[in-house]
């Protein structure tokens, strides 16, 4: 078994930095983009073997050292008692705005309000059969709430911020039911063969520290907790979030995921030996050419070398409009140059 991804994790010896790609199971794929020419998205996200079939792709063209299964962050919407439709950019109805609204909001058992999912994570796990882990995945806590607020993505976040600022308490009942949401979810995925997760909380970065680490560090963490016992790696990623970063490992997570605005050096400087670091080549370069990869990579190896641990992925998510060619340049790049690791 390839458990390159979860020894980086625990801080234990590598013999190269794991890689592996968020977004890596879809968009700019070709076996993805000929199922999605036949299917809508929200049948691929219910379909246990089509989306098996994209979590395997990555895996099978590029030798990534992980799988994730392909699924969304907003589908636990759902169960909560929403109408989802994606165009591709999500749709959440009705939006929540006031108490009564988060009153309604309903914490579904994961069997009953994505039964689907679980059993993806079941099938993914028996066709990689030990070749590489697989990664399961929500939203954090703050992130799928700002979603539900806003009732798809925003710019300025005004909705979450009104209820923020304006009913803090209504907010944390939103937030909770969100956390226990999300708890439950990711439990069942390590309970169906997820051997490590990641919390997406890609909106946290909108918020200062003070309002982080009322909003959304403690619900973050409240969902690592949960996850102790089964002792899985908890990965938390959070965009835009330099700001943040003394703050991330609170959570309690064993890695932290960063974007590429902040070095991986100055961050294991800043948050210390005690967790490994997930990241952090900006999307971007994956537009570019092989060499240009191989050295940008090579850029991010290093500066990894400055964390107990690295797992190299992206800053954010692989882009719609990435060539296919440029992420197998990456991976091979990482794999010939990603230098020994000893423990420290
Ligand atoms: O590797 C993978 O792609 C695994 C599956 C995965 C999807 N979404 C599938 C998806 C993962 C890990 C996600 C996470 C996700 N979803 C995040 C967190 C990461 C981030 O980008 O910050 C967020 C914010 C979402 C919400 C979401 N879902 C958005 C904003 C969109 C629309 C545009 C987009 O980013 O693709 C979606 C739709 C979505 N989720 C698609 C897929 C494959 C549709 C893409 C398409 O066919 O156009």
């Amino acid at each position: 078994m390839n458990d390159l991804l979860l020894r980086a994790a625990r801080l234990e010896p590598v013999e190269r930095v794991p890689i592996w790609l968020m977004r890596q199971a879809g968009r700019y794929l070709p076996g993805y983009k000929s199922l999605r020419a036949r299917h809508d998205l929200l049948t691929l996200f219910r379909d246990p073997e089509l989306a098996v079939e994209i979590t395997l792709e990555p895996v099978r063209a590029f030798g990534v050292d992980a799988a994730i299964v392909f699924s969304d962050i907003l589908l636990p919407a759902e169960g909560m008692g929403f109408r989802l439709d994606y165009d591709p950019a999500p749709r959440i109805e009705p939006a929540v705005r006031s108490r009564s609204d988060i009153e309604r909001v309903r914490v579904p058992g994961v069997e009953e309000a994505t039964p689907y999912l679980l059993e993806a994570v079941r099938l993914a796990r028996r066709e990689l059969d030990g070749k590489v882990p697989l990664i399961g995945f929500a939203a954090a806590p703050f992130t799928l709430a700002a979603y539900l607020v806003e009732g798809g993505a925003s710019r300025s976040f005004e909705n979450v911020k009104r209820l923020l600022y304006g009913d803090p308490s209504a907010a944390r009942a939103l937030l909770g039911k969100a956390a226990d949401v999300v708890a439950r979810l990711l439990a069942a995925q390590v309970a169906a063969g997820a051997e490590a997760v990641q919390l997406f909380d890609s909106w946290a970065g909108i918020l200062s520290l003070r309002d982080y680490r009322a909003f959304a560090l403690p619900y973050a963490r409240r969902v690592v907790e949960t996850l102790g016992e089964s002792r899985v790696p908890r990965i938390y990623f959070a965009l835009d979030a330099g700001h943040l970063l003394e703050a991330m490992p609170e959570t309690g997570a064993e890695v932290i995921g960063l974007d590429w605005r902040v070095g991986l050096a100055e961050a294991a400087r800043r948050i210390g030996r005690r967790v490994a670091l997930q990241g952090n080549l900006d999307p971007a370069v994956l537009l570019t050419a092989p060499e240009t990869i191989a050295r940008e990579a090579r850029l991010v190896l290093e500066e990894g070398a400055a964390a107990s641990g690295h797992i190299f992925n992206l800053g954010h998510g692989v882009l719609p409009e990435t060539p296919v060619a440029n992420v197998a340049a990456l991976v091979d790049a990482v794999r010939r140059a990603g230098s020994p690791r000893r423990p420290s």
